[in-house]
């Protein structure tokens, strides 16, 4: 059994997506050990109780605190699903090619420490694009950085605001997150 463990700062619905996806066997031997919340009052905690999933939630140590609980999860991967800290280098360097990210926007484009939430898809709208997407990539040092694994693209509308640009995408990150966490578990097998 693959050990998944998932980390989270905000809403949670690619953490719901992948929830769904390991009961409904899209994601296939594989458990979601734990839910890393980057902080208390998130609804990504809710949805991790409502599915008995064991909850950590960072404190003001939280680079120590991650570290610790990596240690006693010993996880195959490593999913960051909307989590907003940065990784330290430690984890880095420890779980080498363990720990992935989905970011809503064509990566390298619209990547980088500014570049999160609604921010990502006003500069695309700004900037006029006509497509965007999301992205899985692996975490490195650098925000949004990482070896891309897989992109989706997704159609920018001439009347599209960040929030309906950004409902469309998430849809896409819905399922292209639970496809490519099979895919690279295939490949530990
Ligand atoms: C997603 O758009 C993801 O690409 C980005 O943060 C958002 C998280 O949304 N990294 P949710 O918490 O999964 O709903």
């Amino acid at each position: 059994m693959h050990k998944l463990v998932v980390l989270a700062s905000g809403s949670g619905s690619n953490f719901q997506s992948i929830i769904n996806s390991v009961k409904d066997g899209t994601i296939k031997g594989a458990s979601i050990e734990a839910l890393i919340a980057g902080k208390s009052g998130i609804e990504a905690i809710e949805r991790a109780k409502k599915n008995e999933i064991p909850v950590y939630t960072l404190g003001a140590e939280f680079e120590s605190e991650l570290i610790e609980i990596l240690d006693e999860l010993n996880p195959d991967l490593i999913i960051l699903a909307g989590f907003l800290k940065k990784i330290p280098s430690e984890i880095i360097d420890k779980y080498p090619n363990k720990i992935i990210n989905i970011h809503p926007s064509l990566l390298p484009k619209y990547g980088g420490k500014n570049f999160y939430g609604m921010k990502v898809h006003q500069a695309v709208i700004e900037a006029g694009d006509d497509v965007s997407g999301c992205t899985v990539h692996y975490v490195n040092e650098i925000y949004d950085a990482g070896k891309i694994i897989d992109q989706v693209t997704v159609p920018v509308k001439a009347d599209d605001t960040p929030e309906t640009l950004s409902k469309r995408i998430l849809k896409q990150e819905h399922q292209l997150y639970p496809k490519v966490i099979q895919k690279l578990l295939n490949n530990k097998n």
